[in-house]
């Protein structure tokens, strides 16, 4: 079928990507000419796994860029949007943006063509979206309009396309449904995955995508509160790994009993130092002025942001009452995208905590395998250096940091580690690591929701046994006044 893609950020470029990839004929169209430029010669703007692959084989085939909407788009049987909805300053989904791709498609709309919202948006756009392109002059018998949310995670956006937990199809009509469905059809029948070239999913079986019909609403509710059901997972379990640190448990076992309940599942149960990027934080707070909206106080959601929010402090505390103060200190920081894989910084908590541990007097040296460059706009320009790997960043610390969950952090050489810092002390915002091998490379290993530990005595100096015998204990996340 003959596809546009309104947007070239993440999910409209990897969406471009693999709707080529799935056999269709593409265009992916951006307002930026610098990006669309960039992208005709062959760069890729994100750090996504078989992108440039996928960019390399169908470009100039089935994918082409270009900057003109109202060209683009005439000869379109679907046109998707996947444009940006920041979050405003009320904390609504800021639909600026879609208004103006609507604004200017509106004209060249010229008969039976479906328009497909896969943006991230609060519900009753699909409805909004209607109306737009009527009152900006499109036949209302034109068009058809539908919601197909996307379901990607940076870093594994190419295969959570390709291989669905589910595709949902939010349709009010049955031209809509007819579209969306054929060109889903190669996931949905599972003729792509038998082809030779196709990209292929590591573990598991997966022969075919199951896919959800639904109205248009229903699919818009269903993108908004999944990330708000994920981000309220990812905070119960912070609060219950501060309990478990509080009374010596340990939150790895208890997460291994809660998440075999095969009604809670084991996935999204990792407690750390909170979530961040650009969905999670913003769709938390957007779906909750849709609840506004609708007179009704989902309190649990501002809940979910409040937990967030506090687990950085806590982490922050963590490594002050580890350091004793902070003030002087010089810390090493593994870390600083939003998550591991990728070189996203937006609302990183690795960011926030960095920024708050140099504000109280401390100094960091950072290491990140992407994300460094993007991050140093973010970070302070005094007390702040970069360095060229793991090993590097904790030479001569007073502790080092784990913040992102990047897989190379997880398999350092933790002897390595210990001989580089000044004094053997990691704490871990991500549980990256076995307490039990810390202790046998000789570190004072503190983690998130564990109990804190100390290295095995044969391996140290006198010095730093003298050390270690004095920080058996640091402040529980909620001793008096920690969570206040
Ligand atoms: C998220 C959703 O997972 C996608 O399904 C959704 O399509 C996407 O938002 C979106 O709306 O576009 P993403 O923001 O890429 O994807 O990141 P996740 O992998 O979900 O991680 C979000 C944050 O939660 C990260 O900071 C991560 O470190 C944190 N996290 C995740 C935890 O702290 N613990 C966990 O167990 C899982």
């Amino acid at each position: 079928m003959r596809i546009a893609v309104v947007g070239s950020g993440y999910v409209g470029l990897v969406s471009a990507a693999c709707f080529a990839e799935i056999g269709h004929n593409v265009v992916s169209i951006d307002n930026d000419p610098d990006k669309i430029t960039a992208l005709e010669r062959g760069e890729v703007p994100i750090h996504e796994l078989h992108l440039s692959e996928l960019l390399d084989r169908h470009h100039n085939h089935r994918l082409r860029f270009s900057t003109s909407l109202g060209d683009s788009i005439r000869d379109a049987e679907a046109i998707f949007i996947t444009v940006g909805t920041p979050q405003s300053e009320t904390g609504e989904a800021d639909l600026s943006y879609v208004e103006s791709v609507a604004r200017e498609m509106a004209s060249a709309l010229r008969g039976q063509q479906l328009v497909v919202e896969k943006s991230t948006v609060p519900v009753n756009t699909c409805d909004s979206l209607r109306r737009a392109l009527v009152l900006n002059g499109a036949p209302s018998q034109s068009f058809s309009v539908a919601s197909n949310p996307e379901f990607l995670r940076e870093g594994t956006a190419v295969v959570d396309f390709l291989y669905p937990d589910r595709i949902v199809i939010g349709a009010d009509d049955e031209f809509s449904r007819t579209v969306l469905s054929k060109i889903y059809a190669p996931l949905a029948n599972g003729t792509y995955y038998r082809q030779r070239e196709a990209i292929r999913l590591h573990n598991g079986v997966y022969d075919r995508a199951p896919i959800i019909v639904t109205n248009a609403k229903s699919a818009e509710l269903i993108k908004h509160a999944s990330n708000a059901f994920l981000a309220m997972k990812i905070s119960f379990i912070n609060a219950v790994a501060n309990i478990s640190e509080s009374v010596g448990a340990d939150i790895q076992q208890v997460c291994a009993g809660i998440g075999s309940d095969s009604r809670i599942g084991p996935k999204f149960l990792n407690a750390g130092i909170g979530y961040g990027g650009s969905c999670f934080p913003k769709d938390v707070q957007a779906f909750r002025m849709v609840s506004e909206q609708c007179n009704y106080e989902f309190g649990l959601l501002k809940e979910v942001t409040k937990i967030n929010t506090e687990q950085q402090r806590l982490f922050v505390k963590k490594v002050q009452s580890a350091l004793w103060t902070l003030r002087g200190k010089k810390l090493g920081v593994l870390g600083l995208a939003f998550k591991g894989e990728t070189d996203d910084v937006r609302e990183s908590p690795a960011i926030a905590i960095v920024n708050a541990l140099v504000k109280e007097g401390a100094t960091a040296r950072a290491y990140d395998p992407a994300a460094m460059r993007r991050a140093a706009d973010l970070l302070p320009k005094e007390g702040m250096t970069f360095a060229s790997n793991p090993y590097d960043a904790a030479v001569g610390c007073d502790a080092l940091l784990i913040l992102t969950e990047w897989r190379e952090f997880a398999a350092l050489d933790l002897e390595r580690v210990r001989r580089a810092l000044r004094h053997p002390i990691v704490v871990d915002g991500r549980n990256l690591f076995d307490p039990e091998k810390a202790s046998r490379a000789g570190l004072i290993y503190y983690s998130i929701g564990r109990p804190a530990c100390m290295p095995d005595r044969s391996l140290l100096t006198g010095q730093e046994e003298d050390y270690a015998a004095t920080s058996h204990r640091i402040e529980s996340p909620l001793s008096a006044g920690a969570t206040s």
